[in-house]
């Protein structure tokens, strides 16, 4: 039988570091990845057959866990009628059509495969659409890895960033600039210096890459007032967020707060695609409309709209449409974070969480981090002896200390009590 140790040994043969995405090589945390053969519900199984409750769900995507029936009906069905056309179908624009329905401040969406292409899609459009170049992100946002976006602070506001990986000529992010996360201050002096030549912003509103940090309400009316007044456009990247924190998604909570707020573009994935390859960028028709065929910004994907994925999707969104989904996947995982904090309380160990919707995360910390720096100053030596123990326990949580969490509507009541149950004896071990 092959063992997760010997599959990963032949991985590192043939593909780099033994995986397909870096994280899930499970550096940051140390030991060996384990293979994954199955999963159904909340659970995963590994190749030596230990039982994992999953908080990863893919890194988002699987929000109604692993093989709804009603999903698997309709990715069977839909592959049973092909796997691909390259040419439109029905379904695409059904798809379109829920998105739009659910993102009311947007007019049309692309489809598109993977949030890199989306994110790095919208920013060509903005781009395309303001005539300028610069781009403003912040620093632990990350919206994929688009050559122009792989880009770390430079040595002060006024220069621009640097690569953070090799490959990335210094050219390609001449134009980007990154700021703090949360830095009212700093996006200022950025648009009091820069503001005609700024193309938009790009943000995650509720950041999921430096574990799970809120940007806040004034930092978020700011920016809106920031780019309105100077021509720019707001991305919102909220392929994490997206139908995940919120039917709305994060844009909705925004706009709750902060009187008719919207951003002027928003880019989803993960759960809109329910597990398959796909993502999707929208805006306003008038934005859209400089997208090819009918303007001069270009784009384009042989597998864009893929029916079997469109499948997916669409019933992915159909489901969480129903009655109630929200607010009892909202309760679950508030459990889940109440559950944890008290169970380090009475280990004596500090923990704080937070999350929206089916969203999470938590430091092992007294006050919740503002910005990236402050979540790596945390350290991550007390999450990582963590990560192993739960892990041993059979949960799988997100092997870095930097990833935001999932919980999904396959979770039980018991499979809360069964975590905290775990982490509680975690804590103590310490
Ligand atoms: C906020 C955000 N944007 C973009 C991406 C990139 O998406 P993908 O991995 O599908 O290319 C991710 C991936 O985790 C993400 O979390």
């Amino acid at each position: 039988m092959s063992t997760n140790a010997s599959l990963f040994e032949r991985a590192q043969r043939v593909i780099p570091g033994g995986v397909n995405s870096p994280v899930r090589a499970f550096r940051a945390v140390g030991g060996t990845p384990r293979f994954i053969t199955r999963a159904e519900g909340a659970y995963m199984w590994d190749a030596e057959g230990a039982r994992y409750i999953d908080y990863i769900g893919s890194w988002g995507p699987m929000i109604l866990g692993h093989g709804h029936p009603e999903v698997l009906e309709a990715v069977q069905k839909a592959a049973l009628d092909g796997f691909s056309f390259g040419a439109p179908t029905e379904r695409e624009v059904e798809l379109a059509e829920e998105i739009l329905k659910l993102a009311p401040g947007v007019e049309q969406v692309r489809l598109v495969s993977s949030g890199t292409e989306a994110g790095m899609s919208a920013i060509r459009l903005a781009r395309g659409y303001t005539g300028r170049s610069k781009l403003i992100k912040f620093e632990g946002c990350y919206h994929g890895h688009a050559d122009a976006l792989l880009v770390k602070a430079g040595s002060g506001l006024a220069t621009f960033g640097h690569p953070t990986s090799a490959g990335v000529p210094p050219e390609v992010v001449q134009h980007t600039l990154v700021l703090e996360y949360n830095n009212i201050a700093q996006i200022e002096e950025a648009f009091a210096t820069q503001g005609a030549e700024i193309a938009c912003v790009m943000i995650e509103p509720i950041a999921g890459n430096m574990n799970f940090v809120r940007a806040s309400v004034p930092f978020m009316k700011r920016i809106r007032e920031l780019c309105t007044q100077h021509g720019a456009l707001l991305v919102f990247d909220e392929v994490m967020s997206g139908f995940r924190v919120a039917l709305g998604s994060a844009q909705s909570i925004y706009a709750r707060e902060i009187p008719g707020f919207q951003p002027d573009m928003s880019v989803f994935g993960k759960v809109i695609g329910g597990g398959m390859p796909l993502a999707a960028f929208a805006a306003s028709r008038e934005i859209m409309s400089k997208l090819a065929p009918l303007g001069p910004v270009y784009q384009a994907g042989t597998l864009s709209g893929n029916p079997v994925a469109t499948a997916c999707g669409l019933t992915t969104l159909k489901l969480i449409q129903r009655p109630g989904f929200f607010e009892a996947l909202s309760t679950r995982t508030q459990s889940l974070m109440d559950g944890l904090t008290q169970a380090a309380t009475q280990a004596g160990v500090p923990l704080v969480a937070d999350c929206q919707g089916g969203m999470f995360g938590f430091f092992f910390a007294d006050t919740l981090p503002q910005n990236y720096q402050q979540v790596m100053a945390k350290g991550s030596g007390r999450f990582n002896r963590f990560f192993h123990l739960m892990l041993d326990r059979g949960v799988y949580f997100a092997p870095a200390m930097y990833e935001a969490g999932f919980v999904s509507a396959a979770h039980t009541e018991q499979d809360i009590a069964d975590t905290v149950a775990a982490a509680a004896e975690a804590f103590r071990q310490l």
